[in-house]
């Protein structure tokens, strides 16, 4: 069996950074393309991150910039999360720019599918403006997508809002799109990111795991998503981790919709787990993660980071 192809797309940020290194240095996942997406900074900031972090990892995978503000609503940032640079925190080398596509997202995502012998799995880890415009303008990659393994959304309360979650909520209308678009779905939302966490004796073991986890205990003193003492949550690591060792998640399948015109709850993901809404199930949720295995396995991800 070769490895599992897949396409992440992403807003770097400093979650985003430690799921994708641990993505491109898995035995078992092909990253054929990395697309960026306005979310915790600008568009320009975030395609310059993941071309730094590319730099830093010496991979060279094709990335493609998307989707410079969500469809409707405007953007507003998380960089009070992740800093002004979206990466704050370590002294990164220079963007590889010979690594950026001249296709924008959509087109380079619709040519590697199609283009790809294996059905691809997609792993948005960012709000879901580039996934949502794929499948308006060639809904025909559906039938050529295996999954969509996502970061976002929560059965319970929000980090963006009251209930909502920020990469739903910074395009609502995308997300709609994109959850009732019939590909698979597999939603790691803030009901497993927040117990994500790495805690204080974790953070003194990354200084031991080379360049990949020094630069990330140096992002950590600046990530706001969480604290050294209290844990940093690794939200976007909870996709890389459902594809790698799915046996950390307690999963429901149940019917997923977002709520776009409440005054109030616009952006957040209504999870049915009771069936109040009579819809066939469109989503396998993980409502659960092994917290402990969880950090074990997140430290020997890391540690292959070389
Ligand atoms: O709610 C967490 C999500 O928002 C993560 O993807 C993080 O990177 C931010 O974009
Ligand atoms: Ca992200």
């Amino acid at each position: 069996m070769g490895k599992r192809p897949i396409i992440i797309d992403t807003d770097p940020g400093i979650d985003d950074a430690l799921a994708i290194a641990i993505a491109l240095f898995s035995e078992e996942l092909e990253v054929k393309l990395i697309t960026t997406v306005a979310g915790n900074v600008s568009l320009d900031k975030v395609t310059n991150n993941a071309l730094r972090l590319l730099a830093f990892f010496g991979k060279d995978v094709p990335v493609a910039a998307g989707a410079a503000q969500p469809l409707i609503c405007e953007l507003v940032d998380a960089s009070n999360v992740h800093g002004a640079s979206g990466m704050e925190g370590f002294d990164f080398p220079e963007p590889k720019k010979e690594l950026l596509l001249k296709e924008n997202a959509v087109n380079a995502m619709y040519r590697v599918i199609m283009e790809s012998e294996e059905p691809i799995t997609l792993m948005p880890i960012a709000p879901l403006t580039n996934i949502a415009l794929l499948f308006a303008v060639y809904p025909q990659v559906k039938e050529k997508i295996r999954e969509i393994v996502l970061m976002g959304g929560s059965a319970s309360r929000g980090n963006k809002g009251v209930m909502s979650e920020f990469n739903i909520a910074t395009d609502p209308e995308a997300a709609k799109m994109v959850f009732l678009s019939g590909v698979p779905i597999v939603m790691a939302g803030l009901d497993v990111g927040w117990k994500a966490l790495v805690m204080p004796e974790d953070t003194e073991k990354l200084l031991g795991l080379g360049e990949v986890g020094k630069m990330a205990h140096c992002l950590f003193k600046k990530y706001r998503g969480g604290t050294f003492k209290t844990g940093l949550k690794m939200y976007d690591s909870c996709a890389v981790a459902y594809l790698l060792c799915p046996e950390l998640f307690t999963v429901e399948e149940t019917y997923v919709d977002v709520e776009l015109a409440g005054t109030m709850t616009a952006g957040c993901t209504l999870v049915d787990l009771k069936g109040y809404l009579k819809k066939e199930p469109n989503a396998k949720v993980c409502m659960d993660i092994d917290q402990e295995k969880f950090r074990t396995w997140f430290l020997e991800a890391l540690g292959k980071c070389r």
